[in-house]
């Protein structure tokens, strides 16, 4: 299931993907990508499984759903690999993230977005270790990590706190945050 906070953002992410498609980093079954592309938003699905970006694909091709298999794009990519730029600048006119940390990729997915483009991030924060997995703090958020990375960027949503899951089955520690490009 997509993650409802993309729902009130549709609009503009297809508005953004006209200049650049949109990106779902590190996108697993693709569910928020999928949901951008039902909405006929050019979207970019990349994840180091090519098994998953595979099944992706078949849930594009398979019909049950309508969507527009020309504008997906999908690209196997290992987003922690040392000393590698898996992102290019300015060539996303969004990027959204959930579930996902690399500390060291944050920078270059602030700057994989075109100005005035979007990131989108949502993941767990250290609280998260009460609830269950990830407790590696590798992966969990510190308080306040996720707004101090988007400094002088327009926050158009930020949330930091306990949420039931969109699927309504759990609760999560999670930080969200939904940031213009100057
Ligand atoms: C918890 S899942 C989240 C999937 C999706 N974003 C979602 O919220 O449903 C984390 C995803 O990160 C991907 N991943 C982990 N390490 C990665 C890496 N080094 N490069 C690219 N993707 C990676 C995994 O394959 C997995 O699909």
């Amino acid at each position: 299931m997509h993650s409802s906070l993309l729902e009130p953002y549709i609009q503009e992410l297809k508005t953004l993907s006209c200049q650049r498609p949109i990106l779902d980093l590190a996108c697993g079954s693709g569910r928020n990508g999928l949901f951008c592309l039902k909405h006929k938003i050019q979207t970019t699905f990349a994840d180091i499984k090519e098994q998953s970006l595979h099944d992706i694909q078949q849930t594009i091709n398979n019909g049950k759903t309508t969507f527009d298999a020309r504008s997906a794009y999908f690209s196997q990519v290992d987003f922690e690999r040392s000393n590698a730029k898996p992102l290019t600048e300015n060539s996303y006119g969004a990027i959204m993230v959930f579930r996902y940390l690399h500390r060291p990729l944050i920078e270059q997915i602030k700057a994989a977005v075109i100005p005035n483009g979007l990131v989108i991030y949502e993941t767990f924060t250290e609280q998260q270790a009460e609830f269950g997995r990830p407790k590696n703090p590798d992966f969990l958020l510190k308080e306040g990590e996720l707004t101090n990375y988007f400094t002088g960027w327009e926050i158009l949503h930020s949330f930091e706190g306990i949420k039931t899951s969109d699927t309504g089955s759990s609760q999560q520690a999670i930080a969200q945050i939904i940031a213009r490009k100057p």
